[in-house]
């Protein structure tokens, strides 16, 4: 089994023209596509024609309008195969018949609250009608959608309206829409349901007048503002950062409540799921507000990266979603504080993609191999794959990137390509080598440099000596020497740059170092006095920096780096640094000490008013667990790591409890909420004291998180007060999760966080509550956002019990996943991958955890989703 790379082949047969009809019912919807097909140029007269299905019911098949007798076809659920096709063109019209009701896996057409929608990518069309179900297959498609008019007055579907209608003498109507884009199987979409409309309207910049459209369940209409006022935010700045305009007169975008992922970028009519798209202060936080921001950007965004140009196969998914991710991200970036959204997305990067390149699950950016390939949306192919992009920005500058994007666009604007012809377009714009670069697309595991520096302050000299390695991953046991730019500047005294003369030993351009050998010795020459290295400005490469910098030295480059990622980087050195010593003394009984230089360079930034509050916010958070535990690697005790981590926090707190309840109080906002950046990074700020002034032990502060909380006039605050009250396990917490409960109870994105809250308490108790949960008339099992919520939640987010010493947290997780793997393979597949830092727990966990793996893998029928996770993950 399994599908390789290097077996990829063109499709025998063409599909050049899709005329679906698509007459919905709850049951038994029938659908009619005819495919205008024709014989690749390459293909023998005669070769087989293969369609794919899965789950399919034939009703109907006509080529080139004659029925197809018994010899002529071969039919399977999965597979329709005709042996013998006509050499000509030809035209094929299959009929099948869906049950959208009952459709658990929400892949291909399904229900989600009544509403009919889609969900085709990477292969749910198979599951409408048998098609070449590959995104090098593009087609002009036109979608004749009908249905009940009581039951689906709203009628969607990709690319322009032509014509809607009633069915005489019934009670339906219809509508059809026609998109002029080729494109692959995997962005079709259509929406049938009784759904309200927000109207917007946008002009590119060349004129074209675009209609907007937001569509939602009916009452929602008022949370939608935030969505559209990020679209038309979207639209103008690829216009303005890439030259990208939009190409239809409509787009639309519809809000679903049942969705296995965030969101699709089907053409002109994005499915979204509802928490990437609904938002008022009442009920969504800050950073529900920057997550709708750069969903939207994103989905919009592959519009030109993923539609316009597409993946020659799924192998290429890096090529859309890496560059799509890289695109959202500057885009956020230019929208906000460029430093604090870097800093945010590293954090992001190094707790979920930098574990997983460390586990079993590990994979190159784009994988050669595949058994399921929804499996492989991933952090690896997203997060570290929009790293890559980053890189070749770095590496060739802002202008020559900006050429070798240009070029991307002209050279391959309406086909389907691979990462090979990316790169060729920054070759070509900037002859720049880009070879042994490439390897960051082939080479799985996170890259290690080590440096050691010194300096000779008779000769000036300034020496940094790199070595790099890559370890061994799944299928890849000998790693090559990679291309790393390490972005760099040698800090003075004073915190100034410091110039020098030349640099030798490595390639340089500007101020980026280029590591390309296994070795390097840097030599810096003309510098005045001894200087702090500070190296990975802006986390110029997705790497694991050791470095023989001191403490000292790195809390001068805290205090005065003038990168500000790097100030915060080094915070979070010293913090680590600390907390693994924490976690030693921890395990072994012994007395935790607290690193007062790291108290002190904490406070000092928490005053400074010098800094953005959001920056402070984020300096002043501790790594988390699951940071702690990827920095220490093996043998990890997750309660000696939470002990450590709640330690130093209560240090902290205590020794800074005054002057950070000063702080706290004289953080007030005035007037309405306001999700702009910087009144959010005030909250943060004041959102970061609170936890703090949770854990002081201080009476006076616990009644601060209990009127933090009760007075809250906006959700971010009022979830900060409840996860304060809950976590530190104050007085008065079981209140406020009634108040809570009472007061967004029909508010079910809201109650998500209810169940969140509860679901990441690190008490032992965690587990019984979660499982009580489970029946709680709130909770759906069929309901992905409601699982994630609440048994995601408690996987990925609660390091102490989901890791319980006991087993009982994976047994509790791998139950779940045998349960749903029978209604919806890919959300447990992916509830499965929790389990992805196993081996580096120490033994008796590490025992347990492979034992509920073993349960899962040896169950018979497993979905493929669910076996594949299950079985790289005991390799
Ligand atoms: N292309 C979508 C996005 O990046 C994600 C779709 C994921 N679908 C899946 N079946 N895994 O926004
Ligand atoms: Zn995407």
């Amino acid at each position: 089994g399994g599908v390789r790379l290097e077996d990829y082949q063109p499709a025998p047969y063409t599909i050049d023209r899709v005329d679906l009809n698509i007459r919905l019912a709850p049951k038994a919807t029938r659908v009619s596509a005819r495919l205008a097909i024709r014989r690749g140029d390459n293909t023998a007269p005669g070769t087989a024609l293969v369609l794919d299905g899965d789950d399919l019911k034939l009703t109907g098949l006509l080529l080139d309008g004659s029925a197809l007798t018994f010899q002529d076809y071969e039919a399977s659920p999965n597979r329709l195969e005709i042996p013998a096709p006509p050499s000509e063109p030809f035209v094929l019209e299959i009929s099948t018949e869906l049950d959208p009701d009952a459709n658990t896996k929400l892949m291909g057409l399904y229900r989600s609250q009544g509403t009919y929608c889609t969900q085709c990518e990477a292969q749910g069309f198979r599951r409408i009608t048998y098609f070449l179900d590959r995104p090098d297959v593009l087609a002009v498609y036109s979608t004749r959608i009908e249905a009940r008019k009581g039951e689906a007055p709203v009628l969607l579907g990709n690319g322009n309206l032509i014509e809607t209608g009633d069915v005489a003498g019934t009670d339906r109507h219809f509508a059809i829409w026609h998109d002029p884009h080729p494109k692959p199987s995997y962005l079709f979409a259509l929406v049938a349901g009784d759904l309200a409309r927000v109207p917007g309207e946008f002009t590119t910049a060349s004129g074209r007048e675009v209609e907007l459209g937001i569509y939602v369940e009916h009452g929602n209409e008022d949370q939608c503002g935030w969505a559209m006022d990020s679209l038309k935010r979207s639209m103008r700045w690829d216009e303005k950062a890439f030259g990208r305009e939009y190409d239809l007169d409509v787009f639309n975008i519809v809000a679903v409540s049942d969705f296995n992922m965030g969101a699709m970028e089907n053409k002109g009519l994005n499915i979204f799921n509802d928490k990437y798209i609904l938002a008022d202060p009442d009920t969504a936080t800050d950073q529900d507000y920057a997550n709708i921001e750069a969903v939207i950007a994103h989905e919009y965004f592959h519009n030109w990266t993923g539609n316009r140009i597409t993946c020659r196969d799924w192998f290429q998914l890096c090529l859309k979603e890496g560059l799509t991710v890289f695109r959202d991200q500057e885009f956020s970036a230019d929208e906000r504080s460029r430093p604090v959204k870097r800093i945010s997305d590293v954090r992001l990067l190094k707790s979920h993609q930098f574990p997983e390149d460390a586990g079993p699950l590990a994979h190159p950016v784009r994988p050669r191999f595949y058994q399921e390939i929804n499996n492989f949306y991933t952090a690896t192919v997203y997060e570290k794959g929009a790293e890559v992009v980053r890189m070749i920005k770095t590496l060739l500058g802002e202008q020559a990137f900006r050429a070798g994007m240009d070029l991307f666009f002209e050279r391959h604007d309406g086909g389907a390509t691979t990462v090979e012809a990316f790169l060729d377009c920054f070759r070509d714009a900037s002859n720049e080598d880009l070879d042994q670069f490439a390897l960051w697309y082939e080479q799985a595991g996170t890259p290690t440099i080590t440096v050691k520096s010194d300096y000779d302050s008779k000769a000036k000299v300034f020496t940094l000596s790199f070595s790099q390695s890559v370890p061994p991953t799944p299928r890849q046991a000998d790693k090559k020497p990679m291309t790393i730019p390490v972005r760099f500047a040698l800090v003075g005294e004073d915190g100034s740059d410091l110039a020098y003369e030349t640099v030798s030993g490595v390639e340089v351009k500007g101020d980026v170092l280029k590591l390309q050998a296994p070795e390097h010795k840097v030599t810096i020459s003309g510098v005045n006095e001894r200087p702090i290295p500070s190296l990975l400005r802006g986390f110029s490469a997705p790497v694991i920096l050791e470095s023989d910098i001191s403490e000292e030295d790195y809390l001068h480059l805290a205090a005065r780096d003038g990168d500000p990622f790097n100030r915060w980087q080094a915070l979070q050195t010293v913090a680590l640094s600390s907390l693994t010593a924490g976690m030693e003394a921890a395990r072994d009984g012994a007395a935790i000490e607290v690193d007062g230089l790291l108290v002190h360079a904490l406070g000092t930034v928490a005053e400074d008013e010098s800094l953005d509050p959001a920056f402070r916010a984020l300096a002043l958070q501790l790594p988390a667990e699951a940071d702690i535990a990827r920095e220490i690697g093996s043998d990890v005790d997750p309660d000696a790591v939470a002990a450590a981590r709640n330690h130093l926090r209560r240090t902290i707190a205590r020794e800074k409890g005054a002057s950070f309840a000063r702080l706290y109080e004289s953080l007030e906002i005035d007037g309405p909420y306001s999700p702009d950046a910087a009144s959010a990074g005030v909250r943060a700020l004041r959102n970061t004291l609170l936890e703090y002034l949770a854990h002081s032990g201080a009476d006076g502060d616990a009644e601060r998180v209990r009127d933090h909380f009760a007075k809250a006039d906006n959700m971010t605050d009022r979830l900060a007060g409840l996860t304060q009250l809950v976590h530190a396990r104050l007085e008065g917490a079981e209140d406020a999760l009634a108040a809570y409960y009472e007061r967004h109870s029909t508010h079910p994105l809201a109650i998500d966080k209810w169940l969140t809250v509860q679901a990441t308490d690190g008490h032992p108790e965690a587990l019984e509550k979660v499982r009580a949960l489970t029946a709680h008339p709130a909770f759906s099992f069929a309901n992905p956002n409601r699982l994630r919520a609440l048994v995601g939640a408690f996987a990925t987010g609660n390091q102490t019990q989901f890791n319980r010493a006991d087993g009982a947290g994976f047994d509790f997780v791998a139950d779940t996943v045998l349960a749903l793997d029978e209604k919806n393979p890919q959300v447990a597949a992916r509830l499965l991958s929790a389990f992805r830092s196993w081996r580096a727990l120490e033994a008796t966990r590490r025992k347990l955890a492979e034992n509920a793996l073993r349960r899962v893998a040896e169950k018979a029928d497993l979905s493929r989703d669910v076996k594949d996770i299950a079985e790289r993950s005991l390799q």
